[in-house]
């Protein structure tokens, strides 16, 4: 059969959608008397539907990943060129791309060495347990084999990874997890867990008390985001990263760093962590990587932890015995270093830290204007408006009507988003997360719909 593929009426695209798509974190029962959206082009900050309605994206593609905007051409070239001349050969050998893209990154991560490729979030933050378990077999007697995890991060899909959400709705129903993950409290401040001055020292000594009650000798890392992405865009506490570095360092405990949202320019440093002067073992990325044009994660590794693995040439089981097939891939790397490289030459670092600076500046505006907005956090061009029935209770607002502002956003022709199935009572923060190549006036347009749809759900 031949795909009668007329672009000029997606009927029959919608209708095949409807019929035999699965879609990802939705109830189908929707679409028994309403149609998916089905997206059919992009091009900078703007999309396109089969209904031909025009839409600027606020969201990098829904989940923070077209860093460098739609419609790439260059990028599009070299992935092309690229699939010509090799397209693919296991991780166990090099190719061009994959050890020009690592070299260029290690130049972008001093202190870190190694990179390790595959091709989902997920997947990279799973190296990492794997790594951490195979140290812990192999340099400490069997000991250090716990992971430490925060409350309201996410770190993949998975059930290993999800064994370490901090997200209750994200991992219910999804059980039995493995053993040996730990949850430590979470440092937003908004949603206070102690009443102290110093919030930032006090939220990272609670880590320390959680490896003192495990016993520093069973924890060999921890996990952590440097901003909490879909568990609420939370920033960091004054304090709080210096203090986990030092804790970490005291016991001997790996810090991985999951960049899977921040990595590639999100908070207007290559890195989230770089923000904050952290100095990690073990760093995860993938969304921004090839801004979604391939499919890439990297785990980059300092060349300390590289070296226990190949302490001992001899023993066949002393090295890293995992392989992920599409890691690979040579698109992954190839769209990454053309990713890079517009990220350089068109300066989108600094455009992000100018262009985050306006939106939280709106958005503080929109928070005099708005009983509703009882908190605004971000770092570049990620941010969140987190909305309460009470500023003073902060009791938050009901989930229904942070969807009710999310869909007159969309009704405007403008995507934003809030966090969604990720904790229970708790799913009340819109996300902002443009393209780095956003313009004031796109920030104006977005926070200007945000405005209008507050004053009519609210109003
Ligand atoms: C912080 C963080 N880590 C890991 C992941 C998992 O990435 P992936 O969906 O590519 O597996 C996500 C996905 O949203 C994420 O936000």
């Amino acid at each position: 059969m031949t795909l009668d593929l007329n672009l000029n009426d997606l009927t029959h695209v919608v209708a095949a959608d409807r019929e035999h798509v699965w879609h990802h974190l939705s109830q189908h029962k929707q679409y028994e008397t309403t149609d998916p959206r089905v997206f059919v082009e992009g091009k900078g900050m703007k999309l396109w539907d089969a209904t031909g309605k025009e839409f600027l994206d606020a969201v990098s593609g829904g989940v923070w990943t077209v860093n460098v905007g739609y419609g790439r051409e260059s990028i599009a070239n070299a992935v092309r060129d690229q699939l010509l001349k090799l397209n693919y050969y296991a991780g166990a050998a090099g190719t061009v791309p994959g050890a020009v893209f690592a070299q260029r990154l290690i130049e972008k991560m001093p202190g870190m060495s190694r990179v390790y490729y595959s091709n989902s979030g997920s997947e990279a933050n799973e190296k990492v347990y794997k790594m951490v378990r195979q140290i812990a077999a192999r340099h400490h007697g069997g000991r250090k084999w716990k992971i430490l995890y925060r409350d309201r991060d996410y770190h993949g899909t998975t059930l290993g990874t999800l064994a370490t959400s901090g997200q209750g709705q994200r991992a219910a129903q999804y059980g039995p997890y493995p053993d040996g993950f730990v949850m430590v409290p979470h440092c937003l401040e908004y949603r206070a867990q102690w009443d102290v001055e110093n919030y930032g020292q006090r939220a990272a000594d609670a880590i320390e008390e959680v490896i003192l009650r495990e016993g520093p000798d069973t924890v060999g890392a921890l996990v952590l985001e440097p901003v909490t992405a879909g568990g609420g865009v939370i920033t960091p506490p004054e304090g709080y990263w210096q203090r986990v570095q030092e804790i970490c360092r005291k016991y001997d405990i790996l810090l991985h760093i999951d960049e899977v949202v921040c990595g590639l320019g999100r908070t207007g440093t290559w890195f989230g962590y770089q923000q904050y002067g952290i100095e990690p073992d073990f760093v995860t990325m993938a969304k921004g990587v090839a801004s979604g044009y391939a499919a890439i994660s990297c785990t980059v590794a300092t060349e300390r932890v590289f070296e226990m693995f190949k302490d001992a040439p001899e023993d066949g089981m002393s090295y890293f015995r995992d392989i992920s097939t599409f890691g690979g891939c040579t698109a992954g790397p190839v769209a990454a270093l053309e990713n890079m490289r517009i990220i350089e030459e068109e300066g989108l670092l600094e455009n992000c830290t100018l262009m985050g600076d306006r939106v939280m500046a709106n958005l503080n505006a929109l928070m005099e204007k708005h009983e509703v907005i009882g908190d605004v956090r971000g770092k570049g061009l990620f941010c969140g408006a987190e909305l309460v029935a009470d500023r003073k209770t902060r009791e938050p607002m009901d989930e229904k009507k942070v969807q009710a502002v999310v869909a007159d956003c969309l009704s405007q022709g403008v995507i934003i988003g809030a966090t969604n199935r990720s904790i229970e009572g708790l799913n009340n923060t819109l996300c902002l997360s443009p393209a780095l190549i956003a313009t004031a006036d796109d920030i104006d347009r977005i926070t200007d719909a945000i405005d209008g749809a507050l004053s009519r759900v609210f109003g």
